[in-house]
């Protein structure tokens, strides 16, 4: 049975139970920080298990994309060395919300896998766990479905803590989980490995292949179990491992899916193929992960998800390296594994570009450094040592983009060990390192060690304060005199550093006490966390250190910033709205003038949809709801639901900014008091920016009215032009002139044709006599295949017994035909008549023995072409 008929059956058998089939959710999960990627078919209903969230269905069964890489359930060191596991892989779940529960699990279960209307799986070959004290679910699988007592082994806390178990399962540190019940299949003596609970149990000989959880309890940040709601199922079964059972092998790389890409890896790093090779299955298997991820938005990056997918993409490429395959290749596997899985998941078709491109990019950037990389690796295990010192291992890391776990792949081939604790130091060495010089190296490059500013600008717009330092240029000074730049370093101030996307605020400082002396502000940034720079020039008078000062803020772009910023959250909101939870902000930029955001994405944002984002964000406007910022601790913030960009360092206590109901974010920005002072929101412009990221822009306020204004007057100017009667008038005139374009190019070729066909009378009379056999060539200026046919039909009739072939060119193109009369077919083939053109002018054609047509490329060879058919016919 192919692996994807496994997955429609397994779809069917649950819709046949009551079932909704629910589609499989994004890799990237949304909204929830506790997450690093969908690692289970049951991520997208947590908040359903957990009672936050209802549907409108009790039971339901999906296949879900999961990767198990980086989070708590990670899979990556094991891939390419065991028969089962992947970064990637498909679970199959059914889900009850409070419906049925253990009987029913277990009942399902064991019906879809060995009756044989479905999988009919040998059922000797079944053994099953249970949790150790789940006495309900041990009787069950005996009295019930009748599996004895010495295939049902009890699992208790086998992993060092209270419910730490294989038979206890957790999504992750917190979160619904509960006691489970497993199925393994037995792959029989021949295979190493002991059942579970046995000390052999790591072996392949007994596979897990399906998992019920008895969702009861939630899991809070101390490990203490609340009772959930509803008791609840949860079940996964790996499709991969069902595939092997079922398609008479051991191995998940030997099912039909992965065979395909197992010789296409082969392929593409130009090996033989072989079942044998791990590192061809390191391939198949990270191809899988990569694309996907990629598919579901997430890019090769430094940190956070990005710095996971990065380091299967390099250990995928170090693998190809280690086969010989110095060149790009990885890539090139996309399309391969599009042909095996876009029937299942039309986003690997859909943005099969992206995909290439944005692991070709990481490909050509890992090949800078691989080489150097190795080599130095190379070196340095050339000492003979068991295991690679820290600092190596640092360096690689740092310099040559080795991730460690690349490193610790390469070292374990060789059974070396990593100094992990040198690593570690090497690494908090740098860190301290470039701690202490970001005290010197601060923004503007200036040295300072006083006291904090006091930001008072979320309420106030202009603060009395005292002059702390000066910098002219990046030199500390006592004084600033009339037309010196520099810096501004003041005790309190009104000002906003630029931070959080949001740009610096400009505004003036005067001095106190009726001196006329004033510092224009072009910028602020901040120095050091709590030091801020106000920088600009002197623009009369001069400042001093201590100096008293008021320092008042530009107000009006001020309100213009603020109202974009605002408007940044609502957008964000509203795009996780319409485009789904998988919109991750990428970077955002908040001027006076608009808001630029930039988020994960694949393929455009429709006109339509874009519409409704612009709609949801007015709409919020319009109702002019609150907006409230709050301090509070960081964790209590991610469990109000506040969306937090993720990797971004946060400090125990954050800011949390609230729009009504619509938008929670973690934010340190200024914003407007209730969300009617944004006025009215426009979206200017949607593109990409990178693979998988777009990017939107939009403007308020005045702004939103003067883009409005601009695009109106350039319809009325339009009209004006068209000689339209009205805005509404100008499609109608347009397409008026295209349909007259369109007939005006029809009616040229037209007469194009005549001409040609006029010529071909005179043409006859250039006929040469060759060998008794009379030849015209000739080339037609601009004729096109229609009017070269009706030349040649007229051609014949008029030489009566010929050899004819005409040419045309147009638009880089070649146009040929060959005519042969009758009398003459025995002796000449119009087809090979027309081939010998064409091949000189990268073509190739046929047709009938008296007509034949052909195309070509080349129209700079046609003239040579055509001067050669004259030797062609002598030589017949
Ligand atoms: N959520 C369960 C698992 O992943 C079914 O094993």
């Amino acid at each position: 049975m192919k692996t994807s008929e496994i997955r429609q059956k397994f779809l069917d058998f649950f819709a046949s139970k009551g079932h909704q089939i629910v589609a499989s959710s994004s890799l990237v999960p949304g909204n929830d920080p506790t997450l690093l990627f969908t690692n289970a078919g049951m991520n997208q209903f947590k908040d359903v298990f957990l009672g936050f969230d209802k549907r409108p269905y009790t039971r339901a069964t999906t296949s879900q994309k999961c990767v198990r890489a980086g989070g708590k359930h990670n899979d990556l060191e094991n891939v390419g060395y065991t028969a089962r596991h992947h970064t990637f892989f498909e679970m199959l779940g059914n889900f009850s919300f409070g419906d049925y529960f253990k009987r029913d699990a277990i009942l399902f279960a064991w019906e879809f896998l060995t009756s044989p209307q479905w999988l009919g799986l040998p059922k000797e070959k079944l053994m099953v766990t249970v949790y150790a004290t789940d006495d309900e679910a041990f009787d069950i699988w005996n009295q019930e479905v009748g599996v004895p007592a010495e295939k049902i082994v009890r699992i208790g806390d086998n992993k060092g803590a209270a419910y730490a178990s294989d038979n206890f399962w957790t999504m992750g540190d917190t979160g619904p989980c509960g006691p489970c019940t497993e199925i393994f299949y037995d792959h029989g003596e021949h295979i190493w490995g002991g059942p579970p609970g046995s000390p052999d149990e790591d072996g392949d000989r007994f596979i897990e292949i399906w998992n019920n959880v008895f969702m009861q309890f939630n899991r809070d940040e101390t490990g203490t179990l609340h009772p959930l709601p509803k008791p609840s199922v949860d079940t996964g079964m790996g499709l991969e491992r069902v595939s092997a059972v079922l398609q008479g092998v051991h191995a998940n790389y030997e099912i039909d899916l992965f065979q395909a890409l197992l010789k296409a890896a082969a392929r593409e790093v130009s090996v033989p193929f072989s079942q044998d090779v791990p590192s061809l299955k390191v391939i198949a298997d990270h191809i899988r992960a990569c694309a996907f991820l990629i598919a579901d938005g997430v890019l090769p990056s430094n940190d956070g998800r990005g710095y996971v997918l990065r380091r299967i993409i390099r250990r995928a490429i170090r693998h190809g390296y280690k086969l010989g395959q110095k060149g790009l290749f990885f890539h090139k596997l996309v399309a391969d594994l599009a042909a095996e899985m876009g029937g299942a998941y039309p986003e690997l078709r859909e943005r099969q570009a992206v995909i290439e491109d944005a692991l070709k990019q990481e490909e050509i950037k890992f090949a800078e450094t691989l080489d150097k990389g190795m080599a130095l690796l190379e070196a340095a295990l050339a000492k003979g040592e068991k295991e690679l010192d820290g600092k190596t291992a640092f360096q690689l890391y740092d310099t040559f983009g080795f991730p460690l776990d690349l490193t610790a792949d390469i070292c374990r081939e060789r059974e070396l060990t990593i100094d992990q604790a040198g690593f570690d130091a090497a690494m908090e060495a740098q860190r301290a390192q470039s701690r202490a010089a970001s005290t010197f190296k601060m923004s503007g490059n200036v040295d300072y060690s006083g006291d904090d500013t006091c930001f008072n600008g979320y309420d106030l717009v202009s603060v009395d304060a005292r002059v702390l330092a000066l910098y002219k240029g990046h030199e500390p000074v006592q004084t600033l005199a009339e037309g010196d730049e520099g810096i501004v370093v003041l005790d309190s101030t009104a000002f906003y550093a630029e931070g959080g996307g949001q740009v610096g605020d400009s505004g003036e400082i005067s001095v106190a006490g009726g001196i006329d002396a004033l510092f224009d502000v072009t910028d602020t940034q901040k120095l050091k966390a709590a030091v801020f720079g106000h920088s600009g020039r002197v623009a009369r008078g001069k400042l001093s250190v201590g100096d008293a000062v008021t320092a008042t803020i530009d107000l009006h772009k001020r309100a213009a910033t603020t109202r974009n910023h605002s408007a940044t959250h609502l957008l964000h909101a509203a795009l996780r709205h319409v485009l789904g939870g998988h919109v991750a902000q990428k970077g955002s930029l908040v001027n006076f003038e608009r808001t630029r955001f930039d988020f994960a994405h694949t393929g455009p944002v429709t006109t339509d949809e874009i519409a409704e984002i612009e709609r949801a964000v007015n709409r919020v406007i319009t109702h002019n709801v609150e907006v409230s910022a709050r301090l509070m601790p960081y964790d209590d913030a991610i469990r109000a639901g506040a969306i937090a960009l993720f990797g971004e360092k946060y400090s125990d206590e954050v800011r949390v900014l609230k729009m009504g109901d619509f938008s929670t974010e973690l934010c340190g920005g200024t914003h407007v008091k209730r969300t009617g002072d944004i006025g009215f929101f426009k979206i200017v412009s949607e593109g990409g920016v990178a693979a998988g990221v777009r990017r939107i822009e939009a403007a308020t306020g005045e702004g939103a009215v003067a883009y409005v204004q601009a695009q109106d007057s350039l319809i009325r100017d339009a009209a004006a032009s068209l000689k339209a009667q009205s805005n509404e008038e100008v499609l109608a005139k347009i397409g008026g002139l295209q349909d007259g374009v369109k007939a005006l190019e029809k009616e040229l070729a037209r007469l194009k044709g005549q001409l040609a066909a006029s010529a071909g009378d005179s043409l006859a009379e250039q006929a040469l006599d060759v060998g008794g056999v009379k030849l015209l060539v000739a080339e037609l200026d601009g004729a096109d295949n229609t009017a070269l046919r009706e030349t040649l039909d007229k051609l014949k009739d008029k030489l009566g017994s010929a050899l004819i072939v005409l040419g045309s060119k147009a638009d880089g193109k070649v146009s040929l035909v060959a005519g042969v009369t009758r009398d003459l077919t025995a002796r000449f083939k119009a087809g090979e008549l027309v081939n010998h053109v064409a091949q000189q002018v990268g073509g190739k054609g046929g047709g009938r023995p008296d007509m034949a047509q052909a195309g070509g490329t080349q129209p700079e060879n046609l003239a040579g072409a055509l001067a050669s058919v004259k030797a062609w016919v002598e030589g017949k």
